[in-house]
């Protein structure tokens, strides 16, 4: 990763040291729980059949990482970056500033000075450990609000309300001085639909994006995380024109969260599974129509773990199916538009 890098150039996402060429396949990968790697074989088999990238599901949060202030815990982080490196695949890094997911004791930092100690730290130690080996980083995770006020446009985080919008500047300088070739993505959701309150999040995303180029602060891509929710349109038009803004300022695209929240579709599987396929489809071709992503990764692999029902669980009880493997592992519908949309093309 780190070879071929010349002097001033924007580090990429490259799975090789030969640069892709525009036409080549494009990684996908998923989220992953590092656990099941070792325990469910069909799991560990899904994950080497289809991925050439992994991120860990957990692990790298603060919350997985430090559950005390003095002690790292790099258990996970480290048997996954093994599994990675053993089997071909590189691991993205997910996240180092992240407004949840925090332990306990962290309410105990109030200060300015404090703040800036504990995230200096944790990116020190932490990008200093997979230093050149972690090729690509969520520096910031998620830092628009959900109904993001012209005047009021950032979450609060205990970084936003120490630090204020200048902990991003902050994070993203330090994990460049810390690993001057990894890739540093700020990474968001929420910008998918034909709804005021996705276009008010493109709008505040696109500002804070606009000032932290200006300010020189050295984000090198964008992830757009594409928790989609399956009953709303796909803004096919709205997602190009926010994508082209963004690759217009220099910056790489990234699919870093895929899946289909699919709590309010129909019961029927068959048909469900068409849904959340066309809704991937909407959103990666909104993508594709302006430029090819470095990455598609989705959070998770099959229906048989995934996030979706700790939030979105159905009223009929039955199981979510948000991924592109069913809970037998079986390829859906989903899986072929991956498929299609990521390979190299001819
Ligand atoms: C979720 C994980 O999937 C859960 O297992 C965990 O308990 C909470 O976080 N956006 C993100 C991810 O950036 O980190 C979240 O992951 C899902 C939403």
């Amino acid at each position: 990763m780190s070879a071929g890098l010349g002097a001033g150039a924007t580090p990429a996402l490259a799975l090789s040291k030969a640069k892709p060429s525009p036409r080549a396949a494009i990684p996908f990968g998923a989220a992953i729980r590092v656990d099941l790697l070792r325990d469910d074989l069909d799991y560990r088999r899904a994950v080497l059949g289809n991925c050439q990238l992994v991120v860990g599901e957990g692990g790298l949060k603060w919350i997985d990482l430090r559950p005390q202030e003095n002690q790292f815990v790099f258990d996970h982080p480290d048997r996954l970056l093994a599994f990675a490196d053993a089997n071909g695949m590189r691991m993205r890094g997910h996240t180092l500033a992240w407004y949840a997911g925090m332990p306990k004791w962290t309410e105990a930092i109030k200060t300015k000075k404090a703040a800036e100690h504990a995230l200096y730290e944790h990116i020190d130690t932490v990008v200093g450990r997979y230093k050149g080996r972690i090729p690509s980083w969520d520096v910031v995770n998620e830092a628009i609000s959900d109904n993001p006020a012209i005047e009021k446009p950032m979450r609060r985080s205990i970084w936003q309300d120490l630090l204020g919008t200048q902990h991003i500047d902050m994070a993203f300088r330090r994990t460049a001085a810390v690993d001057p070739q990894a890739q540093l993505v700020l990474n968001d959701f929420g910008f998918e639909n034909p709804t005021d309150q996705c276009r008010a999040k493109r709008t505040a995303f696109l500002r804070l994006v606009k000032e932290l180029k200006d300010r020189d602060v050295p984000v090198h891509a964008i992830g757009l995380q594409g928790h989609l929710p399956g009953e709303k349109e796909i803004d096919r038009d709205g997602i190009s024109r926010f994508v082209a803004e963004l690759h217009g300022m220099g910056l790489a695209i990234l699919v870093t969260e895929l899946d289909v929240i699919d709590d309010k579709l129909p019961a029927d599987s068959l048909v469900r599974d068409e849904i959340v396929a066309m809704r991937a489809e909407a959103f990666l071709q909104a993508i594709g129509d302006v430029c090819r992503p470095e990455a598609v990764l989705t959070w998770g692999i099959t229906d048989k773990f995934t996030w979706v029902p700790i939030w979105f669980s159905r009223k009929d009880g039955r199981p979510n199916r948000p991924l592109p493997l069913d809970a037998n592992y079986r390829p859906k519908p989903m899986m072929r538009v991956i498929n299609e949309f990521t390979r190299a093309r001819p």
